[in-house]
């Protein structure tokens, strides 16, 4: 079944549950790779045309992960949604919550604040998507004496992974705390519905 009903996750909300952590397990280390060979390239030693294929790489799928995440919210507020699963207090009702709701923010804040960053970027550095390298900026160029610097929203975009990290090991904690210490079946109706 496709759509989700109040007892289960359909098979859109897996799929894109599962190919969007897939995705952002190949952006990260994307960027990781990609300002490492930048640093290099800066300090007189590296290659810009590798610098060049990973940012391309990097913005491209950081484009799809937004457009996925954006589809996958749409789905989620149009569907029924199945409730927790099995018998929590307050407090774990609440922390599920939160987690969720974080790890949507983060699912947003993570590739706004790398196209910001690329946008307000002083130099001529392109944006990608696919074939096209000239998307168009979200933020102006910084102009000088501005705060909105590409180093502000690349420290933002810096913070996202620190903070996404802390929280997908709750999230992963969790699932399965459910799954194998509770016996409530959450992490296989998220896989098999
Ligand atoms: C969910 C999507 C994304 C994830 C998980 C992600 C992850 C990362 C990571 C881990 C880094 C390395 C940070 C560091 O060295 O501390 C990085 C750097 C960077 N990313 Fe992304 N990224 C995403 C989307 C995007 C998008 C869509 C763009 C631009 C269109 C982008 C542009 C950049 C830029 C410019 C940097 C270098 C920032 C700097 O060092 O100031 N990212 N990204
Ligand atoms: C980057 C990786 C991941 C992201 C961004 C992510 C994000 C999310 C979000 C936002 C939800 C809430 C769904 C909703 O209410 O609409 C969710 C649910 C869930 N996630 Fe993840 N997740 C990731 C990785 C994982 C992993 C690795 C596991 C398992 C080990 C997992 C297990 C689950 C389970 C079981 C649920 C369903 C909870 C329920 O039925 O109420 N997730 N995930």
């Amino acid at each position: 079944m496709l759509g989700n009903t109040p007892a289960r996750w359909g098979l859109v909300t897996r799929s894109l549950h599962w190919l969007i952590a897939a995705m952002i397990l190949v952006q990260l280390p994307l960027g990781f790779l990609m300002v490492d060979a930048y640093d290099a390239w800066q300090a007189g030693h590296g290659d810009p045309a590798l610098v060049m294929k990973l940012s391309r790489a990097h913005n491209t799928n950081g484009f799809l992960i937004l457009i996925l995440v954006m589809l996958r919210l749409s789905w989620r507020l149009g569907n029924p949604s199945p409730a927790l699963p099995g018998a929590l207090v307050a407090w774990q009702r609440f922390v599920a919550r939160a987690t969720h709701v974080a790890l949507y923010a983060l699912l947003f804040i993570f590739p706004l604040s790398g196209w910001a960053a690329l946008s307000a970027w002083t130099g001529d550095f392109p944006i990608y998507f696919f074939g096209w390298d000239n998307v168009f900026r979200i933020v102006p160029q910084a102009a000088p004496g501005s705060p909105f610097t590409s180093d502000l929203f690349g420290e933002i975009h810096e913070s996202c992974w620190k903070a996404g990290a802390a929280i997908l090991l709750l999230h992963i904690s969790a699932a399965l705390w459910h799954e194998y210490i509770r016996h409530d079946g959450a992490l296989s109706r998220m896989w098999r519905g």
